[in-house]
C-alpha cells in the first residue's frame, strides 16, 4: 500500500494513550477524528495536521455511523482506524457477575467490533484501509484478578489477526498493539467486581494485593507516548505488522511467555500478583 495515511478515526482520544496518539499523529501531517464520550481531546502542538474532536460513544452504533459519514463527507475518504477506547474490571472470576462481566466486554471488546464494522465497508469499496486494535500484553499473560480483562484483550488480539486474513483481498491492513504497564487515567477508572470489595471473600486478601501490584506497576509504567509512536509507525509503516509489542522488554516477555513452559509461567505471574 503506497498511499499515505492522511484521515484517522481514533477512539479514546480524551485521554492516556488515545490522547498521545492523537498527537503524534496530528505532528506527522495527519488529520485525526478523536472520539471518546466526553468530545475532549488534545490540540497538536506543532505540524500540519489537526485533531478534530468528535462526541462518540463506541457502544453506539448510529453515533459511530454517522461520525463515519461525517469523516467521509469532510474529507473524501477514511484511511484508517484505531480502536483504542477500553477500560479495566478487577475481581476474581468466581466473584464476577455476569452483568459485571458483560460491562467488561460492552466498551473494551462489543466497542471495537462496533467501530471497524462501521469502517469496513469504506476499507473494502476503497481498496484500501488500517485498521489498529490496541490489546494488551495481558492478552498473552493471563492476570489474574483480572481475568475477564485478559480474556477480552486476547479476544481483540486473535480478532484483529482473523480479520487480516479476511480483509487483506480488499487491501485491507490489520495490526494489535499490545501495551505493556502505561500510565494513564486506567488505572484510576478500574472498577473492582462487587463481590470482591466484601471482606469475608475467601480472594479477598489476594485480590486486593494483586490489584495493588498490578496498579503500582501501571502508575510506575511508561508514557502513553511510547505506544503512540508504535503506532504512528505502523500507521507510515508500507506493511503493517499483524502484531506489536512496543519495548524490547515487553516484548522479550511476550516471546517468554509464549515459549517458556506454561506450568512455569503461570507459577511466575502467581508469585507477581497473587
Ligand atoms: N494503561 C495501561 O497500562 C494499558 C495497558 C495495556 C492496554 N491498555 C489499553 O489501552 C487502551 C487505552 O487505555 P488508556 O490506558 O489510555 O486508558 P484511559 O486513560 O482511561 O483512556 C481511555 C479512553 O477511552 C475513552 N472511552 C472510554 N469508554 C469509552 C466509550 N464507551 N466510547 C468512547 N470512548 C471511550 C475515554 O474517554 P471518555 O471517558 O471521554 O469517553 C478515554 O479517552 C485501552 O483499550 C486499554 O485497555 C492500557
Amino acid at each position: 500500500m503506497k498511499e499515505p495515511v492522511k484521515t484517522v478515526l481514533l477512539t479514546g482520544g480524551s485521554g492516556g494513550i488515545g490522547a498521545a496518539t492523537a498527537r503524534l499523529l496530528a505532528e506527522s501531517g495527519m488529520t485525526v477524528y478523536a472520539a471518546s464520550r466526553s468530545g475532549k481531546a488534545p490540540e497538536a502542538s506543532s505540524g500540519e495536521g489537526v485533531i478534530v474532536p468528535v462526541v462518540m460513544d463506541v457502544n453506539d452504533e448510529a453515533a459511530i455511523a454517522s461520525v463515519v459519514a461525517r469523516i467521509v463527507a469532510e474529507r473524501g475518504g477514511l484511511d484508517a482506524v484505531v480502536c483504542n477506547a477500553g477500560n479495566g474490571i478487577a475481581g476474581p472470576i468466581e466473584e464476577t457477575s455476569v452483568e459485571e462481566i458483560q460491562a467488561q466486554f460492552q466498551t473494551t471488546f462489543f466497542g471495537v467490533v462496533k467501530t471497524i464494522d462501521a469502517c469496513l465497508p469504506i476499507f473494502r469499496n476503497q481498496g484500501r484501509g488500517r485498521i489498529v486494535t490496541v490489546s494488551s500484553v495481558a492478552a498473552v499473560a493471563p492476570l489474574p484478578y483480572q481475568g475477564f480483562y485478559s480474556a477480552v484483550k486476547a479476544g481483540i488480539l486473535n480478532l484483529t489477526k482473523a480479520l487480516a486474513i479476511e480483509t487483506r483481498r480488499f487491501g485491507i491492513q490489520c495490526c494489535s498493539v499490545m501495551p505493556g504497564d502505561v500510565r494513564t487515567g486506567f488505572t484510576a477508572a478500574r472498577k473492582v467486581a462487587a463481590k470482591a470489595k466484601d471482606k469475608d471473600s475467601p480472594y479477598y486478601e489476594h485480590t486486593v494485593r494483586g490489584v495493588e501490584a498490578m496498579s503500582k506497576d501501571e502508575r510506575e509504567g511508561m508514557e502513553p507516548e511510547v505506544i503512540g509512536r508504535a503506532i504512528l509507525r505502523q500507521l507510515r509503516a508500507r506493511r503493517m505488522r499483524p502484531e506489536v509489542t512496543p519495548t524490547f522488554v515487553y516484548s522479550l516477555l511476550v516471546w517468554m511467555i509464549r515459549r517458556f513452559p506454561q506450568r512455569v509461567v503461570l507459577k511466575v505471574i502467581g508469585k507477581m500478583y497473587s
